[in-house]
């Protein structure tokens, strides 16, 4: 594993060997054991959009492994001002160890592996969220204790998340349905790839606009926000397209009696989700939110080690 952009190109082992990192790396720190895996390394982490989860479990994560995590906002760097992916990604090369990268066009963390010589690691494109996924993943185990037979629903707008989630499950073996308003439904390439990885792991994804069909009988539901970072102007018309995918008490009641509410956060409450489900017994969005930190410190020290 050289970069971590895209799941569908990380193999199964290599998610299982994250996620067994992960663990490993939450138990010790939970214990008080330090474990400096990447003493005296650096780690550029490079923002286009917002962020709280990823800027803070990245930064804090770089730091309890031994490393130096710098911020580079994109106002920041000459990168905003219009220097090319290729001269960045050669200039940092030569400082950095590894570099984070979160921002719109999924093909400037492509280009970024391309021309650089160091690891990459996707904080979120338009297209991917694969940090999220493995952390999600990691949060799952802890509550089921296994993939295999489980159903994940993701109820709501196909994006990066929808896409990376759908990824994951297909890697590991999970079942993932997917309900969207027609118009919204998942890239047709990232569908496709996740089907084939599906047919290797033995797992079913079935795509639909109608949510309750997505829901029933599931062990996990998931949503995420309507409005992603950079669809701000299209708000007014998401929510009321959405609406009828809002997992309020009713709709997540059609899951099983002992399904979690996972959301990748920030949640927009009386939107995707009412405050009955995502603060209930049975949301774990925090347990999520927390992975994000130990997920991560098993990618950047498979990577960067
Ligand atoms: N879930 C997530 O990526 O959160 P942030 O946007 O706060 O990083
Ligand atoms: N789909 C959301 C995820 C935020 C973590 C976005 O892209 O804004």
């Amino acid at each position: 594993m050289k970069h971590l952009i895209s799941l569908h190109e990380t193999s199964t082992q290599e998610v299982e060997q994250i996620l067994t990192l992960a663990a490993k790396l939450k138990a010790e720190t939970k214990a008080g054991i330090s474990h400096p895996l990447l003493k005296g390394k650096t780690l550029g982490m490079i923002f286009t959009k917002s962020s709280t989860r990823t800027r803070v479990s990245f930064e804090v994560g770089m730091y309890q492994l031994g490393g130096y995590p710098l911020f580079l906002s994109s106002n920041d760097i000459q990168l905003g001002r219009g220097e090319t992916i290729y001269d960045t990604a050669n200039v940092l090369s030569r400082y950095l160890d590894g570099i984070m990268i979160r921002t719109f066009a999924h093909s400037d963390v492509t280009d970024l592996a391309k021309y650089g010589t160091i690891p990459i690691i996707n904080g979120l494109t338009d297209l991917l969220h694969p940090c999220q996924a493995l952390a999600d993943l990691l949060t799952i185990q802890e509550h089921k204790g296994k993939f295999k037979g489980l159903k994940l629903a993701y109820i709501g707008d196909g994006n990066n998340v929808a896409h990376s989630l759908l990824y994951a499950c297909a890697k590991v073996g999970m079942d993932m349905s997917v309900a969207t308003p027609a118009g919204y439904e998942c890239n047709a390439e990232i569908v496709e790839n996740a089907k084939a990885d599906a047919k290797i792991s033995g797992s079913n994804i079935v795509i639909t606009n109608d949510p309750v069909e997505a829901i029933k009988d599931a062990d996990v539901v998931y949503s995420d926000t309507w409005v992603s970072m950079g669809q701000e102007a299209e708000k007014e018309a998401r929510v009321k397209i959405f609406l009828p995918y809002q997992i309020d008490k009713k709709l997540f009641a059609k899951a099983k009696d002992d399904a979690i509410f996972m959301h990748c956060l920030p949640a927009y409450r009386g939107f995707e989700v009412t405050e009955d489900v995502i603060d209930s017994a049975q949301s774990v969005i925090f347990d999520e939110a927390e992975n994000r930190l130990h997920a991560q410190k098993a990618v950047m020290a498979i990577l960067m080690a």
